[in-house]
């Protein structure tokens, strides 16, 4: 299947009340981990390239593994850009092929955010993609700052709202608690603050740094509006623990492909159980 945007897959799960699960690839063995999961679970989903994915393997590649596992599939798959920092490096990945952008215009004052995100939208609107923009600092659980400190970065509800008005994006993500990485404690989560912001903003809203934040506060996000889940660390560690796994027990294996098979087996597992705990699983009919 050709790529589909954010807006084809998230209108159906804000309608229905579900998040789609949206998993950052960085190799072969990621791009058909999260493949396989999403065509065995009858899943949409969202394939995400980050900055470091994007340095790591490049965007030919990254765009080229992607396509190849979408037009085997038989569920729609969204290629999109994760905490894109310029307007130009969102306008090559367009061009690349991608149905979908982030920018992550969050380091900004709110008019400067609003600005450079609208002009994003208004292009990548044009070229028929969709364009998600984040306000509030979601930042990294690594961030030497006091929960105080991470609280003045949350969302604003008035300002989301300015903001999803003039920007014209088709997705938010908001800064409520959670942070990329893994965490020390238990996350502890705004709902009062989610609930606020789902209230006065229209579009899906987007939970970042999920990795690691119990089902029951997925759940109650996916109830407050949250409609996309990001999902890279608990890809990580799976493929670490995969590959730790097969070396202590085969110490003289020099089969590359003995080592990551396992550890692609490990990430769709991981894959495969958020898909059942979004709610995107069991979403699309089979075609034959
Ligand atoms: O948002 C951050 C993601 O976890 C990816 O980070 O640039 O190290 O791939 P990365
Ligand atoms: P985690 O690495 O904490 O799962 O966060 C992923 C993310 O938000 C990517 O944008
Ligand atoms: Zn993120």
């Amino acid at each position: 299947m050709p790529f589909v945007t954010l807006r084809e897959v998230l209108q159906n799960a804000q309608q229905e009340g579900y998040a789609v699960g949206a998993f950052n690839a960085n190799n072969m063995e990621i791009v058909k981990a999260i493949m396989e999961a999403a065509v065995e679970e009858r899943s949409p989903v969202i394939l995400q390239a980050s900055q470091g994915a994007l340095r790591y393997a490049g965007l030919n590649y990254i765009t080229a593994m992607v396509r190849a596992a979408a037009e085997e599939a038989d569920v729609p798959v969204v290629l999109h850009l994760d905490h894109g920092t310029s307007f130009e490096q969102t306008m090559l990945c367009l061009r690349y092929g991608f149905s979908s952008v982030m920018f992550d215009g969050s380091r900004y004052p709110l008019e400067e955010n609003i600005a450079r995100t609208a002009k994003v939208a208004e292009v990548a609107h044009a070229m028929g993609a969709t364009v998600e923009g984040e306000l509030g600092k979601i930042g990294g659980t690594e961030d030497d700052i006091s929960v105080d400190e991470r609280e003045a970065f949350f969302t604003d509800p008035a300002e989301a709202e300015q903001f999803v008005r003039e920007t014209g994006i088709d997705a938010l993500a908001v800064a409520i608690g959670t942070a990329h990485g893994p965490y020390k404690g238990e996350p502890v989560l705004d709902f009062e603050r989610l609930a606020a912001i789902k209230k006065v903003v229209p579009v899906p809203l987007v939970l970042h740094g999920a990795s690691g934040v119990p089902a029951e506060s997925i759940r109650k996000a996916i109830e407050l509006g949250v409609c996309k889940i990001n999902i890279d660390t608990e890809l990580r560690q799976a493929f670490v623990r995969g590959v730790q796994r097969v070396i202590r027990e085969h110490p003289d294996e020099i089969d590359p492909r003995k080592i990551l098979g396992p550890a692609k087996e490990a990430m769709k597992a991981v894959v495969k159980e958020k898909m059942c705990l979004f709610g995107c699983a069991g979403r699309v009919g089979k075609s034959r």
